[in-house]
């Protein structure tokens, strides 16, 4: 974010924590059972939270997830946040031939932490955080993914998470200015992870 902020120092952060998320209702489970039913449920609880996450989403140029791998995959917290923004005829419509995101594509870029080795050649755990990731932000309509991850936190010292951390950043830059030509023109390179 620091390093967002430096390129654009007049970008408006709107900071959400997602890790006091709560899990859907029941009216929110019924809306996504139901999509179709002429009279849906009244707006509160997690339809009501559920329209807050997506404008915030829609109203950002890029959007920047931090979050940790727990038991090989998204933490609790963050499928809760996709849970609430993955909304049938609202951000994804079903139809025969699959589901069609109805989100415009944007900037993601998702900084991970790993306390072992998740990716690359080296991985010692299979891996369901990207793709799962990757699948469930395609599905609204968010392609334009950017994963830079640190891993193996369980044994690294705090200079070595710090060496990796920088690491991580580094290959960002390319990926922030870009963020920064989408800005003005809305032209970014497609991700070549
Ligand atoms: C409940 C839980 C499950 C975890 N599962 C995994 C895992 O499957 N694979 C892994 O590499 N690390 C796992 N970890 C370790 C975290 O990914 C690691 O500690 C990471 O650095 C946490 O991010 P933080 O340092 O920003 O808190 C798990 C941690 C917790 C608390």
């Amino acid at each position: 974010m620091a390093r967002l902020r430096a390129l654009e120092p007049d970008a408006v952060i709107v900071w959400r924590d997602i890790s006091a998320l709560p899990m859907p209702d029941a009216s929110y489970a019924a809306l996504l059972a139901h999509p179709d039913d002429v009279a849906p449920p009244a707006a509160r609880g997690s339809i009501t939270l559920s329209e807050t996450l997506i404008r915030e989403i829609e109203d950002a140029d890029v959007l920047v997830l931090g979050t940790p791998v727990h038991n090989f995959t998204v933490p609790a917290s963050l499928k809760s946040w996709l849970d609430h923004v993955v909304r049938v005829n609202r951000t994804v419509a079903l139809s025969a031939q699959g589901k069609k995101g109805l989100l415009t594509d944007r900037p993601v870029l998702v900084g991970v932490a790993a306390g072992g080795i998740i990716l690359g050649e080296d991985a010692q755990q299979p891996d369901f955080f990207t793709p799962y990731l990757r699948a469930v932000l395609g599905c609204i309509g968010l392609h334009n993914l950017h994963i830079v991850s640190v891993q193996g936190t369980a044994f690294c010292d705090a200079s070595a998470k710090a060496v990796a951390l920088e690491n991580a950043l580094s290959a960002l830059s390319p990926v922030l200015s870009a963020c920064t030509i989408f800005k003005s023109s809305r032209d970014i390179p497609a991700p070549h992870v």
